[in-house]
């Protein structure tokens, strides 16, 4: 039944040929990872930071793709959070140019290899040109049958509840929703990624 439920999501699932001795049952639906080290890595090696950044970014395909094999059904990666504006402006940048670069970069693979990608966060205080670019993506991959690469860019969870709030809050002032009808559903559906 677990193998069923992943193919339908992810036709390429086989998680028995890869971890035979795990229960297909057992195989987490979601994996979120918060990025980290990889200035550190680049450091030990003698590079600057940015260089770290950039072959994280490059092994983000290939762990999407074995993520999918094993029928995981989503991979959210924790790539800039609200905290990180207060790096130096030049990583800021480079971090922003990065995001815009992966965007065009694996706008073809990603729906190649049946990946769905999504962002999740505000994107109010993006640069447009990041909007723009990932928002391009998300419509070429939308109709992909495969796991979701999910990335959180200017992400945080409070935020996203307050986003939500402030959403329903316009809704009730507007006359469109009756505050007594307020369930767990209504918060959902305002989310970022509210699928
Ligand atoms: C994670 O690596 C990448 C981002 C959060 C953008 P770090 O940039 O945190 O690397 P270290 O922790 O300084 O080594
Ligand atoms: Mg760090």
């Amino acid at each position: 039944a677990a193998i069923e439920r992943m193919r339908r999501v992810n036709p390429g699932a086989d998680p028995l040929r890869l971890v035979p001795d795990v229960h297909p049952g057992r195989v987490p639906r979601h994996i979120a990872v918060i990025m980290d080290g990889n200035g550190r890595w680049a450091a030990e090696r003698g590079f600057p930071r940015i260089f770290g950044h950039r072959n994280g970014a490059g092994a983000v395909r290939d762990v999407v793709m074995q993520c999918g094999n094993l029928g995981v059904e989503a991979l959210t990666l924790y790539s800039f959070s609200l905290e990180n504006w207060k790096r130096p402006d030049d990583e800021v940048k480079a971090l922003m140019y990065m995001a815009v670069a992966y965007c065009h970069g694996e706008r073809e693979a990603l729906r190649r290899e049946g990946i769905r990608f999504r962002v999740i966060g505000r994107r109010e205080g993006l640069p447009s040109e990041v909007v723009e670019a990932i928002e391009s993506v998300e419509a070429h991959t939308a109709n992909v049958v495969g796991p979701t690469l999910c990335l959180a860019l200017n992400y945080g969870a409070r935020q996203e509840l307050a986003d939500a709030a402030r959403r329903l809050a316009r809704d009730v002032a507007a006359g469109r929703v009756d505050p007594e009808s307020v369930d767990e559903a209504a918060i959902a559906s305002r989310l970022y990624a509210p699928d």
